[in-house]
């Protein structure tokens, strides 16, 4: 099981990437699940149930949140009808909303979400470590599969979360900070780990926000209105794969596509799509045939592999030039190429 996780995604610039880039990567990496922070999706503050459900109609199965869940009023109104919307589960009882779901594969796989928020540098909320152990065990109790959003400033805090739901949790990913870390890495006991996944939205800015104004604030220390960045969108997201008879993750890959990446990216997964669409192309013909006898030869996750490589796309361990400069990726000991990590992003 596949399932992309797209750090927070921040105004209309993140907006615009993530709805270019997440039905593509879906189509590319035969993406089974996709998650979202959400929280700065609505001009940087909070989100509305008009831009849920917009995000929802990229391809997205599950959005989270954190500190700025209640920016936007109204959505007070929406969370509480929309069981795909969740806010840190550890805020304190009676707030609206939920803090973890069931969500279904495309095949019908259970996998369980849960967002938390830490409490270093951020309001205190309830202990997020005891909330984590009890809503894990909740879900576990339905799906094998459980990724976990943990919402937080302090990378001590996030990286204890990670050790804390080993062997618990399939995934822990701190989102917030809105810069990308490099630390992704599969702990002992199965569980990806990974401080923060970044942000997609504007990176020409302080974090999503306008240099200018948030710049003044540190210069002059005088009250400044923030509005969201434009220039420079990129998206940041990780890719978890996971064994769903034992919920383990058997890697985790880090992404970090400017929108000419993903301008790319879309384009040759919409050529794809044509030429498969095409039954008189020889082209398609030949990819069918081969996938078919890849599929007898070496099983369908070897086939899907040689598929690509037919499809000229990027096979799971050849990755295009210009997108291996992107993204790095970890596998598990025990996969089959062995662990491998391969710094960086542009
Ligand atoms: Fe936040």
């Amino acid at each position: 099981m596949r399932i992309l996780f797209v750090g927070d995604i921040f105004g209309k610039p993140g907006r615009d990437i993530a709805k270019r880039a997440i039905p593509a990567l879906i189509q590319r990496d035969g993406i089974d699940f996709v998650i979202a922070n959400v929280e700065n999706a609505a001009a940087g503050f909070g989100i509305t149930g008009e831009i849920a459900e917009a995000i929802l109609g990229y391809g997205v199965d599950v959005m989270t949140t954190g500190n700025h869940v209640w920016d936007k009023k109204e959505i007070l109104d929406y969370i509480p009808r929309q069981p795909k919307l969740l806010r840190p589960a550890n805020f304190p009882s009676g707030a609206p909303g939920r803090g973890s779901c069931i969500g279904r594969t495309r095949t019908g796989e259970p996998v369980g979400v849960l967002n938390l928020m830490g409490r270093i540098f951020m309001t205190p909320l309830d202990d997020p470590f005891a909330v984590a152990l009890r809503e894990v065990e909740n879900l576990r109790a339905q799906a094998r599969v459980v990724f976990v959003d943990f919402h937080a400033e302090a990378t001590s805090e996030k990286v204890a979360m990670g050790w804390h739901l080993d062997g618990r949790a399939t995934a822990v990913s701190g989102t917030h900070t809105h810069v990308q870390t490099a630390d992704e890495r599969l702990l002992p006991k199965g569980t990806a780990l990974l401080t923060d996944a970044g942000m997609t939205g504007p990176h020409d800015s302080i974090i999503g926000v306008d240099v200018e104004a948030a710049l003044g604030r540190f210069v002059t220390a005088m009250p400044a209105k923030f509005d969201s960045a434009v220039g420079g969108a990129r998206l940041n997201a990780i890719v978890v794969t996971a064994d769903p008879r034992t919920g383990r993750a058997t890697a985790i890959e880090r992404l970090n596509l400017s929108a000419a990446d993903v301008e790319a990216l879309a384009e040759s997964q919409a050529a794809t799509s044509r030429l498969s669409e095409c039954p008189t192309s020889s082209r398609s013909h030949s990819r069918k045939t081969t996938r078919i006898d890849a599929r007898r030869r070496h099983g369908p996750k070897r086939a899907r592999a040689h598929r690509q490589r037919a499809d000229g796309r990027n096979p799971p361990d050849v990755r295009d030039p210009d997108l291996a400069t992107s993204g790095s990726r970890v596998r598990s000991p025990t996969a089959r190429s062995g662990t491998r990590a391969t710094p960086t992003s542009r």
